[in-house]
């Protein structure tokens, strides 16, 4: 069984091929950042005119590849939500199209429980985390911890009330001169930085709840760059470390008190976010010190938007038997917990 995955939900168009049997066959990706950047962050009407420009490129690869017959693609899966309207709208009508073309079904799929899955896309977890089991979604769009109960139904136990995690790390790192998406970069400066140079502070890290709120250390570390030297190289550095300090802090903390909370002791890793190093390094330190805990993290070239996740999860829903005729069908808010198939809306 193979299904054709599309991911337009932000300013990454990526299609890419599953293979019940044999894994991944093609996954390719063509990033729009180097245009953004000029703007300091996605700009969504000219995220969807390159969508709709790159999908094109995309499929005539795909079209080209020896390995892959389009005769023998089942079904075509794509991002119907979270996400920018007139991005997902260029991946509903082009799924569609084809859809329509080619007889065959589609599968509508959530962005972020497309993330949440994605560490399968790495055969070293053979033996899958049995549900129930937590997840971490950190992203340039969210901040959440998920409870994962059952295939398709979750309860969203931690959320952010504000600005997530990378939407502060590119804006910090854009106010440094740090080209979007600055995530990659900042961690990189924040090895050479120095902890305890700055002090900046952990958000909510022992409110009562679950919940994230980052904005008001995007103010704290705005005000910081502002009377700073960041023309000085170590300054950067010491700011970026601080910044990846705070964050992280903050996202341990309450992963690891949902876990105790719910008296779990498995915990999935996903989203862009999740590429951080030090992130990985500080969740796996804290697991150690429990019993039984495993941790799984996504594969880092599929922590960020890809079309590989969308295909696994669209192939995921297809052996379930969830599957639809062509209708355009996008969704922008779409939330983890409401589930196209299970809820009909
Ligand atoms: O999942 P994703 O591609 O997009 C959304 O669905 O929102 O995540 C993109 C985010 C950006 O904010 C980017 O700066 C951040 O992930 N990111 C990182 C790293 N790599 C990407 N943040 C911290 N450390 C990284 N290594
Ligand atoms: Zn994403």
């Amino acid at each position: 069984m193979k299904i054709l995955g599309i991911e337009t939900s932000c300013d990454d168009t990526s299609i890419a091929v599953y293979d019940d049997n044999f894994g991944l066959l093609f996954c390719c990706t063509k990033s729009q950042s180097k245009i953004h950047s000029k703007y300091g962050g996605v700009v969504p009407e000219i995220a969807s005119r390159l969508h709709f420009k790159n999908i094109f490129f995309l499929l005539n690869k795909l079209i080209k590849n020896k390995k892959i017959v389009k005769e023998e693609i089942n079904a075509i899966s794509y991002t119907v939500g979270p996400g920018l309207p007139g991005s997902l709208l260029v991946g509903a009508t082009v799924a569609n199209s084809l859809s329509y073309l080619w007889k065959i079904p589609i599968i509508f799929v959530n962005h972020m429980e497309a993330h949440l899955f994605s560490y399968m896309l790495d055969f070293k977890y053979f033996i899958k985390p049995k549900f129930p089991f937590l997840s971490l979604l950190v992203s340039g769009g969210h901040t959440q911890i998920v409870l994962a109960k059952s295939f398709g139904k979750y309860t969203i136990l931690g959320n952010c009330l504000d600005d997530s995690a990378g939407e502060v790390i590119d804006k910090i790192s854009n106010m440094i001169g740090i080209k979007y998406p600055g995530g990659k970069k900042m961690s990189k400066l924040a090895k050479h930085g120095k902890s305890g140079v700055f002090s900046f502070p952990r958000p909510m890290i022992n409110s009562n709840d679950l919940n994230f709120s980052f904005s008001g250390l995007k103010t704290h570390v705005t005000r910081v760059v502002l009377n700073s030297n960041i023309k000085n190289y170590q300054v950067k550095c010491n700011i970026a470390r601080e910044l990846q300090n705070s964050i992280v802090s903050v996202l341990v903390k309450k992963c690891f008190k949902a876990l105790k909370i719910m008296q779990l002791n498995k915990l999935v890793v996903s989203g862009g976010v999740s590429a951080n190093i030090f992130l990985r390094k500080r969740i796996i330190d804290m697991s150690k010190k429990i019993k039984n805990c495993s941790v799984y993290f996504t594969k880092k070239n599929f922590c960020t938007d890809n079309g590989a996740m969308v295909a696994y999860l669209g192939m995921l829903y297809f052996k379930h038997n969830f599957y639809s005729s062509s209708k355009i069908f996008f969704s922008p808010k779409l939330s983890i917990v409401k589930n196209i198939y299970f809820d009909k809306c």
